[in-house]
């Protein structure tokens, strides 16, 4: 009995009667099977000995574990076991919903963990916040505005995330580290852009009310696929990177222009994975021409949406026109910034797709003039 409700007395005696407790107390103390196993005894306890790994000059990263290590296997075994380990014992089935190393696998995934890792700053210390300066009122609400709405989109990625970590094969732990790190940026992210709104003499603005119905998908569960998920943060994350791009020339202090370039540093890993992912996917899924189709109608039922209520949507563009133009009443002459932004986020958008060979240019759903 291992599972369920037990009484006190129960667990004692399942805890007395584990047979390598019960071995220790009956005098047995000779360690068990995986002690005396050498690789190639016929036992697959231990796959390998010997193996030595020597740290280069940025200390002993993945990148030099690797050269010893088993590389990342084509399918993962459906055990909860980690890679290059033998099983001792009888360990249960776990079906893993991304299991195969196309679902998953980016070229570059260990340097940008490797990167992640090293990267890591703190939003208490590492920003200026001592060198921000009172601003007119509308710009700070403007800032506070883009700043707010930044700190609720930081939370989809994270989210979704989360949540598919135990999906994915423990055998592929670069993918599973680096996406860890990922949340644990996008956490810092949304921590900054609240400190921003919170330390200028502003506030926390309200949210734009819509929420995509693509991410709703999303957060509740509704895509199975970590696929379509990397491939919508692959979509979403590279729009945010040209959002950050403006909110970073818009800024009127040291700090603001600090705090963009750092989240801008943390976003490119993540614009590279999932756009690496994709390619990998793309290049090596044995069905190639039915993931196309596939990615073709996620993207049919989730450009637009995803265009105009989360990157251009109308807290957005009323706020980066009035900065834009330096006050509101100018508001209409900032509109000229957002329809350049507009412009290149969508070229931006679709040259991604393009260097993995993805072509989105002719079904694109976001027209190519600004419709305002
Ligand atoms: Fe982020
Ligand atoms: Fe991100």
């Amino acid at each position: 009995m291992a599972h369920g409700t037990m009484t006190q007395k129960e667990a004692f005696e399942y805890v007395r009667n584990a047979p390598h407790i019960k071995k220790v107390r009956e005098g047995n103390y000779k360690p068990g099977a995986w002690f005396y196993a050498e690789p190639g005894d016929g036992s697959g306890l231990w796959q390998d000995w010997g193996v030595k790994a020597t740290p280069g000059k940025r200390g002993l990263t993945f990148l030099d574990t690797a050269k010893v290590d088993a590389p990342p296997p084509l399918e993962a075994p459906d055990r909860a076991i980690i890679r290059g380990s033998g099983v001792d014992g009888a360990l249960p089935i776990q079906e893993y919903a991304a299991s195969k190393r196309h679902q998953v696998w980016a070229e570059n995934v260990v340097a940008l963990y490797e990167e992640a890792t090293s990267r890591q700053w703190v939003a208490s210390r590492d920003i200026p916040w001592d060198k921000l300066t009172p601003l007119p009122k509308d710009q700070e609400k403007a800032y506070c505005q883009i700043v707010s709405h930044l700190a609720r989109v930081e939370y989809i990625a994270a989210d979704v995330l989360g949540g598919f970590l135990p999906k994915i094969a423990s055998a592929f732990h670069e993918v599973k580290l680096f996406l860890i790190t990922q949340s644990m940026d996008e956490a810092r992210h949304t921590e900054v852009f609240r400190k921003r709104a919170l330390a200028n003499g502003g506030g926390i603005a309200p949210n734009f009310s819509n929420m995509n119905p693509a991410y709703h998908e999303m957060k509740h569960g509704q895509l199975s696929r970590f696929q379509d998920t990397s491939f919508l943060l692959f979509l979403a994350e590279g729009f945010a990177l040209d959002l950050f791009r403006f909110a970073e020339f818009l800024g009127k202090t040291e700090t603001d222009k600090v705090i963009f370039s750092r989240v801008m540093q943390d976003e490119a890993r993540h614009v590279s994975y999932h756009t690496m992912r994709t390619a990998y996917d793309l290049a090596n899924n044995p069905n190639r021409e039915g993931e196309i189709l596939h990615l073709h109608a996620l993207c049919d039922r989730t450009e637009a949406e995803m265009f105009i209520w989360d990157f251009l949507n109308p807290h957005f563009m009323e706020a980066g026109a009035i900065l834009a133009a330096g006050s509101v009443d100018k508001i209409d002459k900032g509109y000229d910034s957002i329809r350049l932004l507009y412009s290149k986020i969508r070229e931006e958008y679709l040259r991604r797709c393009e260097r993995i060979g993805f072509n989105r240019r002719e079904r694109c759903m976001v027209p190519e003039e600004p419709p305002f």
